[in-house]
C-alpha cells in the first residue's frame, strides 16, 4: 500500500517548479515565442511536450494535476464512483469538505447541529471512504471548499480540479483551478492523466487602482458584462497589467471565483507581493520563499504585457481608477449595470424596491479582508444610532475566517447592526435556506454577495429577484433597505433625526495584524495503513446507493427516439438537477432522479419542469415520464437552446438523464463541464450545426441519429427529425468527441472504461 501526504509541502511545490522549469524550455522551443502565464503552467503540467503548438479551442490535452478537492455533495458520487472501478488509494493529494449540506435557518451552532444530525450518515459514509482512499476529510463546519483550499493547499503555479466549479477560486493564489465532474476527479484520483480541451486565452488588462466604494467583485462583475455567461467559455482569463498589484490576494480569489459565472475553464493572476503576504500569514512561508525563487515561472514573459495583443485570442481592459460599484441580476449573473443606474433600472423594469433579505459571504466574499470592509460601514451605521433595516445574514467562508473576526471585533460590529451570523458553510448559496415568510410565492427582493442567482437558487422560489454586488455594497443597501438606494449619493437618517451620508468603507487589512486564530479539531488525516477501514453504507439507506454499470452501446443507430423535453431559454445544471431539498440525495441516484429537469422550462407549452407523456398523452413531471420510457426500455432524446448546462459542475444533471435512459442531448450550445460530463456519462452531446434547427423541432417529433458506428472526431452526425404528419427534416449535427471520448460512448460511460482498464 503506497501513502500520499495530502499537504502541500515545500517538498511538492519544489518538484512542481522544477517540471515545469523543464517543460516550459522545451515549450518554448515549439512554439518560438514568449509565453503567457497560462501556458507556462498548463505546459508545466502536460505529461508530454506536443511537437506543435497547442490550438486553443481545439486540441485535448494530457494534464498531471497537483491536487484534487471534493465537497460533501459531488464527492459522494466520486468516491461511489471510485469504488465501484475497484480502485483503493487516491494517486495524488486530496481532500473532502463538509459545507454544502449545512441548514442555514436559525443561526450557526443551531443550525449545525440539526445538519450534523440529519446528515450524520451521509458524513459518516464520507470520512470513512475519505480514510479508505487515503483523503484527508475537513469536517462540517472547518469551511466552504474553496476558502479551506485558499488558506491550506493553493500555491502559486499549481494545477488542482474540484468537483465544484467555482474551484478556480484558487487562481487568487496564481493556481490553475478548474472545476471537474466527479468521474474525472475519480479518474484522476486513480492516477490518470487529466485530458482537458487546451482551452483558449483572454486576457484583461488592470491599469488604476481600485479606490473608494469600488470593490474587486466589481472587476468581475464589469468581465461579466463584457463577456456574458458564456462568454468564457473553453478559455482560460488572465489578469495582467499594474492594476493586479493594487488587489489583495483574497480579492483576486473573488475574481477568480467569479469567473465560473462566464463559463471561463479558470482565471488566474500572476504572482505578486500581495500572494507573498497571504502565504506568510497563513503559515506558507516556505511555498513563499519557493515562489520568490521562481517567480518568472509563476508570471507570464514580459513581452506579454507590452503586446498582447499578439498573445491573447482576446483582451478586455478595465481602468480600476474609474471603475464603478456594480450591481448584477436578477436571474443572470451578466446582467449588469453601474449603483447611479441601478434606480432607473429598478423603475423601468418594475423591480421590486424593497429588499428583503440581505445576505453576505459565501465562497466568493468571506475574506478577512471583506468583513473588515463591511465591519466598517457597520461601524458608522451604530455611531448614527441605526442598524440594518432587513434581516442581515452573514456567512463567513470558514472557521479559521470565523474565529478570527470574532477575535477581532468585526463580528461584534455586525451583530450590533442585527446581523445574524450563519454557520461556515455554502448554506443559502445552495438553497439551504428557509424562508416560510413567502408562502405565496410572491415576487420579492434580494441582495448578496454570492457568484450565482438563477431563479430558485437560494430560497426554492422562482419569484426571488437576487441582486448580487460587492459586500460593502450590499451592506450599504441592507442599511438603506431599498434596491435604489445608492450610498454614493444617497442620505440615510440617524437616530438624532440628522441626515448623513455613508463615508467609502476604509481600506482594510488584507491578513490580520495578530495573524490568523488557527481552529483545531475540525480536519482528519487519512491513516497510513487503511485495510482495516470500513467504508460505512447502509443497504437500505434512502441516501446512498451503490452504483450499477451503464449498459454499453449495443451498436445500433438511435431511432426514433421521443423528445423528453425541448428547454427554452437559460436551462442550468440547477434546472436539470436542482438543489435545495433534493442536496440530500446526491449520493443515491434513483431516488434523486426524481428532481430530473424540473427547473426546465418546455417550449412547447412554458411549463416549468413537465411534459406531454406521448404514452398517454398526460402533462407529467419529466421524470415520471422518463421513468415509464425506461420500463418500456425506450431511449428518449433532450433538446436544448444556448449554453445548456452552464452553472454547477454537478454530474448528476448528466447522470440522472443516462440513469433514465437519455440517449442524446442536442442543443444550440452546450456548457463546457456539462459537456464533458454528458460524454463522461455515454450520453452523446451534440449540437446543432445550424442553431436555427432548434426550430424545427415539435412536440411529437421522433428524432433518429444515423450511422453511429462512423462516429469520428471532427465528422459531423447525421439526423432525422419526423414529423407527425409523415414529413421529414435532415439536419446535420456537430460534436467536440476526441477518439478516447468516443470509447466511453461505446463502453457505455468513461467509468467502464476505467474499470475495464
Ligand atoms: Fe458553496 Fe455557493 Fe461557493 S454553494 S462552494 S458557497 S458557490
Amino acid at each position: 500500500m503506497f501513502f500520499v501526504n495530502i499537504d502541500t509541502t515545500p517538498e511538492l511545490v519544489s518538484n512542481v517548479y522544477s517540471k515545469i522549469k523543464e517543460n516550459i524550455a522545451k515549450y518554448r522551443k515549439v512554439v518560438g515565442r514568449p509565453l503567457t502565464l497560462t501556458e507556462k503552467i498548463l505546459s508545466g503540467h502536460l505529461y508530454e511536450i506536443p511537437d506543435n503548438t497547442i490550438a486553443g479551442g481545439k486540441d485535448y490535452v494530457f494534464l498531471k494535476p497537483d491536487r484534487v478537492a471534493l465537497q460533501d455533495v459531488t464527492g459522494q458520487m466520486v468516491m461511489l464512483q471510485f469504488m465501484q472501478a475497484g480502485l483503493k488509494q487516491s494517486a495524488l493529494p486530496t481532500t473532502v469538505h463538509c459545507d454544502h449540506l449545512i441548514r442555514a435557518e436559525v443561526q450557526g451552532d443551531v443550525d449545525m447541529k440539526v445538519s450534523l444530525d440529519e446528515n450524520s450518515e451521509v458524513f459518516k459514509f464520507l470520512q470513512s471512504a475519505a480514510a479508505k482512499h487515503g483523503c484527508g476529510f475537513w469536517k462540517p463546519g472547518a469551511g466552504i471548499i474553496h476558502q479551506v483550499v485558499l488558506e491550506n493547499y493553493a500555491f502559486p503555479g499549481g494545477l488542482m480540479i474540484g468537483t465544484d466549479s467555482h474551484t478556480p477560486n484558487a487562481g487568487g493564489l496564481g493556481m490553475i483551478a478548474v472545476g471537474v465532474g466527479g468521474l474525472d476527479a475519480a479518474e484522476t484520483m486513480a492516477g490518470l492523466p487529466w485530458e482537458l480541451l487546451y482551452p483558449k486565452k483572454i486576457g484583461v488588462k488592470l491599469t488604476g487602482e481600485l479606490n473608494g466604494w469600488t470593490a474587486p467583485k466589481d472587476i468581475i462583475l464589469k468581465v461579466a458584462e463584457e463577456l456574458t455567461v458564456s462568454g468564457g467559455t473553453n478559455s482560460i482569463v488572465e489578469y495582467f497589467g499594474p492594476g493586479t498589484k493594487s488587489i489583495s490576494c483574497t480579492g483576486k480569489a473573488t475574481i477568480t471565483n467569479m469567473g465560473a459565472e462566464i463559463g471561463a475553464t479558470c482565471s488566474i493572476f500572476p504572482y505578486d507581493e500581495r500572494m507573498e503576504t497571504y502565504l506568510k500569514y497563513t503559515n506558507r512561508e516556505k511555498i513563499a520563499e519557493l515562489a520568490n525563487q521562481n517567480k518568472e515561472l509563476l508570471v507570464a514573459d514580459p513581452e506579454i504585457e507590452s503586446n498582447p495583443e499578439n498573445f491573447f485570442d482576446q483582451i478586455i481592459e478595465i481602468n480600476l481608477s474609474a471603475l464603478e460599484p456594480h450591481i448584477v441580476g436578477p436571474h443572470t449573473p451578466d446582467l449588469a449595470r453601474s449603483i447611479s443606474e441601478l434606480g432607473d433600472d429598478v423603475k423601468s423594469n418594475d423591480y421590486i424596491d424593497p429588499i428583503s433579505v440581505a445576505l453576505i459571504g459565501s465562497c466568493t466574499n468571506s475574506s478577512y479582508e471583506d468583513m473588515s470592509r463591511v465591519a466598517s460601514i457597520a461601524k458608522q451605521a451604530k455611531e448614527k444610532g441605526i442598524k440594518s433595516k432587513i434581516p442581515l445574514l452573514i456567512t463567513p467562508g470558514s472557521e479559521q475566517i470565523r474565529g478570527t473576526i470574532e477575535r477581532d471585533g468585526q463580528m461584534d460590529s455586525l451583530k450590533e447592526i442585527g446581523a445574524t451570523v450563519l454557520a461556515n458553510a455554502c448554506g443559502p448559496c445552495i438553497g439551504q435556506w428557509n424562508r416560510p415568510e413567502l408562502k405565496n410565492e410572491e415576487k420579492n427582493t434580494i441582495v448578496t454577495t454570492f457568484n450565482r442567482n438563477f431563479p430558485g437558487r437560494n430560497d426554492g422560489h422562482r419569484n426571488t429577484l437576487n441582486f448580487i454586488g460587492s459586500p460593502e455594497m450590499i451592506i450599504a443597501l441592507a442599511l438603506g433597505g431599498k434596491l435604489s438606494f445608492n450610498p454614493l449619493k444617497d442620505e440615510l437618517t440617524a437616530s438624532d433625526g440628522t441626515k448623513f451620508k455613508l463615508d467609502p468603507p476604509k481600506p482594510a487589512p488584507e491578513v490580520p495584524e495578530n495573524g490568523f486564530k488557527i481552529p483545531e479539531g475540525i480536519f482528519i488525516a487519512p491513516p497510513e495503513n487503511s485495510d482495516d477501514v470500513e467504508v460505512i453504507i447502509d443497504p437500505n439507506s434512502k441516501r446512498l446507493q451503490l452504483l450499477e454499470p451503464f449498459s454499453k452501446w449495443n451498436g445500433q443507430d438511435f431511432v426514433d427516439l421521443p423528445i423528453l423535453v425541448k428547454a427554452k431559454g437559460k436551462c442550468t445544471t440547477d434546472h436539470i438537477s436542482p438543489a435545495g431539498a433534493w442536496l440530500s440525495l446526491r449520493g443515491h441516484l434513483d431516488n434523486l432522479s426524481d428532481n430530473m429537469l424540473l427547473g426546465a422550462v418546455n417550449a412547447f407549452n412554458d411549463e416549468v419542469g413537465k411534459g406531454k407523456n406521448i404514452l398517454n398523452n398526460q402533462l407529467e413531471s419529466f421524470s415520471k415520464i422518463a421513468r415509464q420510457f425506461k420500463e418500456k426500455q425506450m431511449r428518449w432524446v433532450i433538446i436544448g437552446d444556448n449554453n445548456y448546462g452552464e452553472g454547477s459542475s454537478r454530474e448528476h444533471a448528466a447522470m440522472s438523464p443516462r440513469y433514465l435512459g437519455c440517449a442524446a442531448v442536442i442543443t444550440k450550445s452546450l456548457a463546457r463541464i456539462h459537456e464533458t460530463n454528458l460524454k463522461k456519462q455515454g450520453i452523446l452531446a451534440l449540437t446543432f450545426s445550424n442553431p436555427d434547427d432548434y426550430e424545427k423541432i415539435l412536440e411529437d417529433d421522433k428524432i433518429s441519429l444515423l450511422k453511429l458506428n462512423e462516429l469520428e472526431p471532427h465528422k459531423q452526425v447525421k439526423c432525422i427529425i419526423s414529423h407527425n404528419d409523415g414529413n421529414t427534416d435532415e439536419i446535420l449535427l456537430n460534436h467536440s468527441y476526441n477518439k478516447s471520448q468516443i470509447e466511453w460512448f461505446k463502453a457505455g460511460s468513461a467509468l467502464n472504461v476505467l474499470r475495464n482498464r
